[in-house]
């Protein structure tokens, strides 16, 4: 969800009214999901870097997570959406903490719409953080380290029993991961757009999804052409 400073100074607004803008593109975005039946859906809401920025920002941007949570909890759960945060949350305020804890609790039952939350989430570091559990079995003899495969490594992650991305999509113009989901990329399809994340609209996300229906998935196969 990348774009929201730049759209609020177009509009000679201060960067928190970008942020503001994009809490609604969010909104949006969940309401399309379930329109279309879409099982799992995971944000990059914020990113282990993204406390490099002005200490305000970073309040302000915590402080709208609170809010947001407070406002939207009942309606994601009277719409069937299962709440899960992913990321490092010893470093959010006692308040964040509960309020995210108890809006798993109260969605834990749901199974339309997975809708994963990334905060202070960095790839690499999920990754170690996996490979850092794996190790602690190992040292505790409750795993060998010859058992280590990719299915073991890929299930200590914090996406562990959630299926790989199909799709990814990216506003705001840069064409990068930042971090996101490394492991669970490897072989989804990349999307990325110019449109900034508050003007992104069920329009674009229909356009993205037209796209990606006509891509031809190989996972290093060979695909329909030369299987024929
Ligand atoms: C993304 O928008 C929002 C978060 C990282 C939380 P930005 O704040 O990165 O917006 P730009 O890239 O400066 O326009
Ligand atoms: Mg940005």
């Amino acid at each position: 969800m990348d774009g929201n400073g730049r759209w609020a100074i177009r509009q000679g607004k201060p960067r928190s009214a970008g942020h503001e803008a994009g809490s609604d593109a969010l909104k949006r975005t969940i309401r399309a999901a379930l329109g279309h039946g879409i099982r799992v859906l995971t944000v990059y809401a914020f990113s282990s870097e993204n406390w490099s920025r002005p200490k305000s920002e970073v309040r302000q941007l915590l402080d709208l997570f609170i809010k947001a949570l407070n406002r939207e909890v009942r309606e994601l759960a009277e719409h069937g959406v299962r709440l899960c945060f992913i990321g490092d949350r010893s470093a959010f305020s006692r308040t964040l903490r509960e309020g995210m804890l108890q809006a798993e609790r109260r969605t834990a039952g749901n199974t339309r719409l997975h809708l994963n939350v990334a905060v202070n989430y960095g790839g690499q570091s999920d990754v170690a953080a996996a490979a850092r559990a794996l190790a602690t079995k190992v040292a505790e003899g409750r795993l060998r380290p010859e058992q280590i495969d990719r299915e073991q490594l890929e299930a200590a992650l914090s996406l562990g029993q959630q299926p790989a991305p199909d799709l990814f999509i990216r506003t705001g113009g840069e064409r990068r991961l930042s971090n996101f989901l490394l492991w669970q990329l490897a072989y989804t399809e990349l999307y990325f757009t110019g449109v900034l994340w508050p003007d992104f609209s069920e329009v674009h996300f229909d356009a993205a999804l037209s796209d990606f229906a006509r891509r031809e998935r190989r996972f290093g196969g060979l695909g329909r052409v030369q299987n024929a």
